[in-house]
């Protein structure tokens, strides 16, 4: 069991790669703390997590509500007195063009994908501190490489991974880890909204698959995976990186034409899991 009697928090825990994520650490000896604003969803996760014999807390915080974070982090220390592994997952899209942007979409996207972090990590840093912990920051793929008509969140992505770098050497003295993650397209309902909200959904799909150099998108568990990777001690000597799970979709192309793939076969994959 890689996290053997560790506390884990995990923000926007409800859902997608959050819900799989909590459902991972747990199986891993976790006692998982599931943090979103969806309670009905938390409660069923809570319960799914429970009858497998593994343990599961859940919270509702909006976290970008410093009372709500405050209180999520009273509670988690009151409940079972330690902080081991914060995983800042929670994060929305807002996939418009810059100039269709109101103001107050552009400041609540920051709030929700990154001033959440600032909150999180604020009230959570004496026990984060005394656990030397690792702190795991949801970055995307667009923090690191730019897409169309996803400007707002591109930002909010690239201050995540300047975030993480910046705390990364403030918290080395304490050996608390920070890194962030930057996944491509994962099959989660976040994902999945935004195809259904395009002008043609299965063309939608089949140019996300096509831009992976895997030929596909990834399934949450696949994200989740590198996230335990971050959480656990085998990561005991990584801290500041960016990790990007992308199935190649960012490493750009020298020479030569992209892989063909069997799109019959692809579309069951992307199909199965949402
Ligand atoms: N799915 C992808 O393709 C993809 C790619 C790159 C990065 N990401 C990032 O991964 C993270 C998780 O995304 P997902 O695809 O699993 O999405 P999801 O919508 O399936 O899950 C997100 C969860 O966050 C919760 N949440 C939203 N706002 C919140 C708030 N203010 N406070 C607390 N909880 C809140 C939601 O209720 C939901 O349960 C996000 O940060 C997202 O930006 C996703």
């Amino acid at each position: 069991m890689r996290l053997h009697n560790k506390v884990a928090i995990i923000t926007g825990g409800a859902s997608g790669i959050g819900e799989t994520s909590a459902q991972l650490f747990a199986s891993e000896g976790a006692k998982v703390i599931i943090a979103d604003i969806d309670q009905e969803k938390i409660d069923r996760l809570v319960q799914s997590i429970q009858s497998k014999g593994y343990q599961a807390h859940g919270m509702k915080c909006d976290v970008s509500n410093e009372f709500d974070v405050k209180q999520l982090m009273t509670t988690a220390v009151n409940s079972f007195t330690k902080i081991d592994i914060l995983f800042n997952n929670a994060g929305t899209i807002l996939p418009k063009k810059l100039q269709e942007i109101t103001s107050d979409e552009w400041d609540n996207l920051f709030e929700i994908n990154v001033k959440s972090m600032y909150l999180t990590i604020k009230y959570a840093t004496d026990c984060l501190r005394n656990c030397k912990g690792s702190i795991i920051n949801m970055a995307s793929m667009t923090g690191v490489v730019g897409q169309q008509n996803n400007a707002a969140y591109s930002a909010t992505k690239g201050a995540v991974i300047a975030l993480t770098k910046a705390m990364a050497i403030d918290f080395a003295p304490y050996e608390v880890r920070v890194n962030s993650l930057s996944p491509a397209g994962v099959r989660t309902p976040l994902f999945e909204n935004w195809l259904q909200k395009q002008e043609n959904t299965e063309q939608a799909r089949e140019a996300q698959d096509r831009s992976h150099l895997l030929g596909r998108t990834a399934s949450s568990l696949e994200i989740a995976n590198v996230a335990l990777f971050l959480a656990s001690d085998d990561s005991s000597f990584v801290t500041g990186e960016n990790i990007v799970v992308d199935g190649g979709a960012t490493i750009g192309y020298a020479a030569g034409p992209k892989p063909e793939w069997d799109h019959v076969q692809l579309k069951k994959i992307s199909k199965s899991e949402v």
